[in-house]
């Protein structure tokens, strides 16, 4: 299992994969696959729970699929984002994190947000919780942000990220998560600060690269421009549901060797 330390300082030596998973069997394959660091991200809300936002994901359901996923997957990396409103005081921000590393057994947690957080990271670093960044596109500011647009598209946009990026990682996170930025930009961020950066929906200049579980697979029904199907594991799961109904419907299924027998002689004994 790859430690904190160990994930800043594979920046420079190859690219770091990411992947998000939410139960035991997306840890499971997670794991299997190889992966270096699996996150559980609170886009658990639209993957599994049927939110349009990350908005209503709560502690409580951070900290139930994140041990979930840490069941799957005892042996990587495991990352758990901190939702909405669980981290807008360095109070608030320990005791959600300390839940979080506690009762799941995670390797660190991932906040939104760059200066104005400063306070929070430190004390959780403090605390001896490794911390993962998260700027650009930036979810849980759905309604700051006017909807999941693009960020850093303006000259002063781009200078505002570059110093959240660059005191993110003089502060000591492990990596920083890129989304939703041009890939100029975010091959500029890279090259000038220390903490690798992982991104999504920002170009492939970067240290490495995360995907939502869903969109990776072909599980999710409509895809963001910046993902690629790797498989089509909905149609996958349509067909095998297709198949096991006609197969019910038309009394191929189950057959002689998928039924339980008795032998004669007890069956004689109860018929009689
Ligand atoms: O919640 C999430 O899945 C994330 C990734 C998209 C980085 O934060
Ligand atoms: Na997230």
């Amino acid at each position: 299992m790859l430690t904190a330390p160990q994930l800043r300082s594979l920046k420079g030596t190859r690219p770091i994969t990411w992947i998000t998973a939410y139960d035991v069997v997306q840890a499971q394959v997670a794991e299997e696959a190889a992966i270096d660091v699996i996150l559980v991200g609170d886009s658990l809300g639209m993957t599994t729970l049927g939110y349009e936002s990350t908005i209503p994901v709560t502690l409580d359901d951070m900290l139930r699929h994140a041990a979930m996923v840490r069941r799957g997957a005892p042996h990587t990396m495991m990352i758990v984002d901190l939702p909405y409103l669980t981290y807008y005081n360095k109070d608030i921000a320990l005791a959600s994190a300390g839940r979080i590393m506690q009762q799941t057994l995670a390797n660190g947690v991932k906040l939104e947000g760059g200066q104005a957080i400063l306070p929070v990271v430190d004390a959780l670093i403090q605390e001896k919780i490794p911390v993962i960044g998260h700027l650009g596109l930036t979810p849980q500011s759905v309604h700051t942000m006017g909807g999941y647009k693009v960020q850093a598209k303006s000259s002063s946009a781009i200078e505002e990220l570059v110093q959240d990026a660059q005191a993110l990682s003089e502060h000591g996170v492990s990596a920083i998560v890129l989304e939703g930025i041009p890939d100029r930009v975010a091959a500029y961020v890279t090259a000038h600060i220390e903490a690798p950066t992982i991104g999504i929906g920002a170009g492939p200049d970067v240290d490495g690269q995360v995907l939502v579980f869903h969109d990776c697979l072909g599980l999710s029904s409509s895809l963001p421009k910046f993902a690629r199907p790797f498989a089509d594991i909905r149609h996958a799961m349509i067909a095998g549901l297709q198949s096991y109904r006609d197969s019910v419907i038309n009394r191929t299924f189950p057959q002689d060797a998928e039924s339980y027998h008795l032998p004669d002689s007890e069956w004689e004994k109860f018929i009689q």
